[in-house]
């Protein structure tokens, strides 16, 4: 690993314009590179004809980890520092309902690490999926805690806490047991577990931290992710309650994800590069046209005159498969990031 990314002695920062980079589908597939992300990475930071380095940012929909652990990930794959100043993931903007509600269910990612994750947004008081378990085998049937879910799970009282919102944080490993999880919530008298309500509108909302149906990994085909199970809960909710489930999620193409993309951009270009004002264009490079493309030209379509124009790049090496009509037009359709990259500087030139 470089400690800091190579750089041109003779380029300077351009303020002009920045780029957002999605992560899988992008940069990475199945945790491995994508080859061209490394030369991408060079070319921003001023390995390139025009002799600039351009400041940019990361806004992935995926999760599970710590910002920090994250860019600590992508620092090695992209051989060059990545800063959680610089990187939102999924639930980075769910820090900001930690403030809203005390006791929270939080599902998904590896071995009930997301705890730690929302006890440091400052939520105060988090039972996992595995607390449940824990607590009463019986929840889930066909489920028995992995050796790392029962060391990192608790036993509580659960007859005494209610339970005031759901969040799920990163890709649920067994959709059975944390969707009956989630259904017992869902259906009880004011998230306390054990109890049944009668009108089935008595239990705490649900949030997602994003809506991505399918996504790109090491497959040949997309998997199905976190907006699958989603669609899968409204199903199964209406199957078992005869009653329509409202949802809730962040993430891309939520306008609150980019606008707090915005808001990351500009405090990253100023605290790293002295910039104190709005570049007049943002260049979005993403897979998939239902969450980046979308994001971006909405975000685009919404903002004002003297805000940057967010401009969308559909890059091939994910989601989006050549020979397709992606659903949302990007501006612009590259092979890859790196001529994602190469072409957005050409066009400022
Ligand atoms: O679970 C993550 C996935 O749905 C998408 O991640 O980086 O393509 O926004 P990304
Ligand atoms: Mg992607």
């Amino acid at each position: 690993l470089k400690a800091v990314p190579t750089q041109n002695s003779a380029s300077s920062i351009t303020d002009k314009y920045a780029f957002a980079f999605d992560i899988d589908g992008v940069l990475i597939r199945g945790g491995r590179v994508i080859p061209e992300a490394i030369e991408a990475m060079k070319v921003l930071n001023g390995e390139n004809e025009f002799g600039v380095r351009v400041p940019y940012i990361f806004v992935t929909n995926g999760g599970g980890k710590t910002e920090e652990e994250r860019c600590l990930d992508l620092s090695r794959q992209l051989e060059l520092e990545v800063s959680p100043g610089q990187f939102i993931c999924g639930h980075t903007p769910m820090r900001e309902m930690a403030e809203k509600y005390n006791t929270v269910l939080v599902v998904g990612g590896v071995g009930e690490k997301c705890r730690e994750v929302a006890e440091g947004y400052g939520f105060k008081d988090v039972v996992t999926p595995g607390d449940i378990i824990k607590t009463n085998a019986e929840t889930t049937p066909f489920r028995k805690l992995t050796e790392e879910e029962w060391n990192n799970s608790r036993v509580r009282d659960f007859d005494k806490i209610n339970i005031e919102a759901i969040f799920v944080f990163a890709d649920s490993r067994d959709w059975a047991g944390d969707q009956q999880i989630i259904l017992d919530l869902l259906m009880s008298k004011n998230g306390r577990i054990g109890t049944r309500s009668e009108t089935f509108q008595e239990g705490p909302p649900i949030y997602f931290s994003h809506n991505d149906v399918v996504w790109s990994t090491a497959h040949d085909y997309t998997r199905i992710g976190m907006g699958a199970l989603r669609a899968s809960l409204e199903a199964l909710y209406k199957a078992v309650t005869g009653k329509e489930l409202t949802t809730i999620a962040f993430g891309k193409p939520q306008l609150g994800t980019f606008e707090f993309a915005t808001r990351l951009l500009r405090q990253w270009r100023k605290d790293t590069h002295g910039i104190n004002k709005a570049p007049d264009t943002v260049y979005f490079v993403g897979d998939t046209p239902e969450s980046d493309i979308r994001g971006t030209n909405e975000y685009n379509a919404h903002t004002s005159s003297g805000d940057a124009e967010w401009f969308s790049i559909l890059v091939k090496t994910g989601v989006f498969q050549e020979g397709t009509i992606p659903r949302y037009p990007p501006n612009k359709i590259a092979n890859n990031v790196l001529d994602a990259v190469k072409f957005g500087m050409q066009r400022e030139f």
